[in-house]
């Protein structure tokens, strides 16, 4: 199959550049564009079949559920069976943007674009070319990331092209996004809402408007949820993940440069290819491997921005070895270290005082 690029331009008309696009959708075919967060990869939710096709292009499990995307309010009760006041308070507060709310479906939604479930997650995207596209087709649009399951979430038309050639007829091209990572999902399926998969929303942000929110515990921990089963059925497997090893180191910044360095001159030396990923307040200081650098902790937008990319280029330069200083820190980087962890496997070295100490008793 041949994959057409279009360039979206974005002083242009909007409604003309999406006529085949559009088109696509409503014949069943899958369409990747750009929305706020990442790539999506689209497909008429309401139309089994389509959906079908999102699993077997991206390679993902099938009881995956898929987020359906809605360009209006008045859509929500199109696939939502009972909407509670909470719920509607939230939607109102963020959307459009970088929230995905989990309700009751309704029966039209089908179970090849839920995997199975009784709820159904969805999302109004701010993107203008997303929301464009819902528009033009007439159709709501089931996407996941636009990447082949397992690698880090697409943040540019060519990330999606890597992963995507030849699996679907159309990629639009929107330039890359703002955010980079994927919308907080919060479950509003029950009598409390709860955190599924934290995002540039925040649970504090959440709070000021639904009330008490929880956070699943599968999904805020420093080590592998195993007891714990996650929510988000998508959250318990392997993800984001590059092909080289990732490890995490967190401490005072002196300590993590020091044993970064040390780690990476050492692979160095066993004739392995080594990347060290750091923030602009340590990137000077690298001595071993090749230096990425991810952003600055002064900015965590251009982190959360850079970490896909970053992790995309450590499979270009084909590094067996990585290794990052984290960001354990409230607001948006802990959205950051939920992904940066995953893809570590949970590699993590903690140079924290209170940790070595407790070590060494
Ligand atoms: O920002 C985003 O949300 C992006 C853009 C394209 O909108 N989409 C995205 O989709 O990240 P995906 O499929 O990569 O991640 C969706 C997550 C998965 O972990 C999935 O298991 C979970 O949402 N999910 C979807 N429906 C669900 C449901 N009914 N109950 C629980 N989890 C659900
Ligand atoms: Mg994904």
């Amino acid at each position: 199959m041949q994959t057409e690029m279009i360039k979206i331009d974005r002083e242009g008309e909007l409604e003309q550049q999406l006529e085949k696009a559009a088109a696509l959708i409503r014949r069943g075919e899958l369409v990747a564009f750009p929305t706020e967060t990442v790539y999506g990869l689209g497909a008429d939710a309401m139309n089994e079949s389509a959906a079908a096709r999102i699993y077997s292009a991206k390679g993902r499990p099938s009881d995956n559920p898929l987020i359906v995307h809605i360009a209006d309010l008045s859509q929500v009760d199109e696939v939502a069976s009972y909407v509670p006041e909470a719920a509607r308070r939230v939607m109102e507060q963020f959307w459009p943007g970088p929230l995905t709310v989990i309700l009751n479906k309704k029966d039209a939604v089908p179970d090849g674009t839920t995997g199975g479930l009784k709820t159904v997650a969805i999302r109004m995207p701010s993107h203008p070319v997303a929301r464009a596209l819902i528009r033009e087709s007439g159709r709501l649009i089931a996407a996941p990331s636009a990447n082949l399951s397992g690698r880090p979430s697409p943040t540019t038309a060519d990330h999606v092209y890597e992963d995507m050639k030849g699996r679907i007829p159309m990629i639009l091209d929107g330039g890359p996004v703002g955010i980079g990572i994927e919308s907080t999902i919060i479950d509003m399926s029950g009598p409390l809402p709860l955190i599924l998969r934290p995002g540039y929303i925040s649970r504090e942000q959440l709070m000021e408007v639904a009330g008490q929110v929880e956070i699943d515990p599968a999904v805020s921990g420093k080590v592998m949820p195993e007891k714990v089963v996650a929510k988000a059925p998508g959250m318990k497997y392997r993800h984001y993940a590059p092909r080289g090893q990732l490890v995490l180191i967190e401490g005072p910044e002196d300590k993590v440069i020091e044993k970064i360095n040390a780690l990476a001159a050492e692979k160095e030396k066993e004739g392995l290819r080594v990347g060290v990923i750091a923030s602009d307040e340590i990137v000077d200081r690298c001595s071993a491997g090749v230096c990425l650098h991810i952003g600055s902790r002064s900015n965590p937008e251009t982190i959360a921005a850079r970490l896909y990319d970053v992790l995309r280029e450590t499979d270009k330069l084909g590094l067996d070895y990585i290794y990052s200083e984290s960001f354990f820190e409230k607001g948006l980087l802990d959205a950051v270290m939920n992904r940066m962890l995953k893809a570590a496997g949970y590699r993590l070295i903690s140079l924290q005082p209170d940790v070595e100490r407790r070590a060494a008793e």
